[in-house]
């Protein structure tokens, strides 16, 4: 499949969101990745309900929710109802995750784990089958605007592993430093899906970076 890209929010001017909002919508963006951090989960606060909500309004593209914040089956409901097409929670916040991923799917959102740097792969192997997709954290959660991390192909190695073991249809996601410099390496690794923050609403043409991240090595 052609691999797809979700310009990340969190890099976006919060005082203009809905010019940014519409930007993505121009631009050949696949999915708006939206990242809820609660200053617990990860030592930052971004945004909440109310700014997905608001964000959702003007969306013509499928809103990405990463939650990393604690105990995230409190609020699943909530963010499906804020608009939300799929939701990611870490593996590290939940105690029962199958529970969790059953109700994201009872919801009808698309069901996806994210593992931090420090989390083994091998650790998914008995939730996987009930995935639509899989975000491998290529930086430490919280901010961005960091370093990718390069272990982060190893661990792309160990995923499609499992994907073509357990679950060919799985969508594998890499978020954190994704840029023009190592797109092309991440998608020869395996991944197809692409948060890309930084990349975009700080390079001085944030369409044609989408369209460059969408096209690699035609630019
Ligand atoms: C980090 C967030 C990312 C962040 C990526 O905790 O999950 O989605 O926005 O930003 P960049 O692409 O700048 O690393
Ligand atoms: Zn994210």
């Amino acid at each position: 499949m052609n691999h797809l890209v979700a310009p990340s929010i969190l890099a976006a001017d919060f005082a203009n969101l809905q010019r940014d909002i519409e930007l993505i919508n121009n631009s050949e963006a696949d999915l708006i990745h939206v990242d809820v951090m609660d200053g617990m989960f990860v030592p930052n606060i971004s945004l909440g309900l109310p700014v997905v909500k608001a964000v959702y309004k003007h969306a013509k593209k499928p809103l990405d929710v990463h939650l990393m914040i604690v105990q995230p089956e409190r609020y699943l409901k909530d963010f499906k109802e804020a608009g939300a097409a799929s939701i990611t929670v870490h593996y590290e916040a939940c105690p029962n995750l199958h529970r969790t991923v059953q109700v994201i799917k009872e919801l009808g959102c698309k069901a996806c784990v994210a593992i931090n740097p420090h989390t083994t792969v091998a650790l998914l192997e008995d939730i996987i089958l009930d995935l639509d997709m899989v975000l491998i954290m290529s930086v430490n959660p919280g901010f961005g605007g960091q370093k990718f991390i390069d272990n982060t192909y190893k661990k792309l190695a160990d995923i499609k592993a499992l994907k073509r073991r357990y679950n060919p249809e799985l969508l594998i996601e890499v978020d954190g430093g994704v840029d023009e410099t190592n797109i092309a390496k991440l998608i020869d690794a395996g991944a197809n899906v692409f948060v890309a923050g930084n990349a975009v609403f700080a390079s001085a043409d944030p369409s044609a970076t989408i369209a460059s991240l969408k096209h690699p090595g035609i630019l």
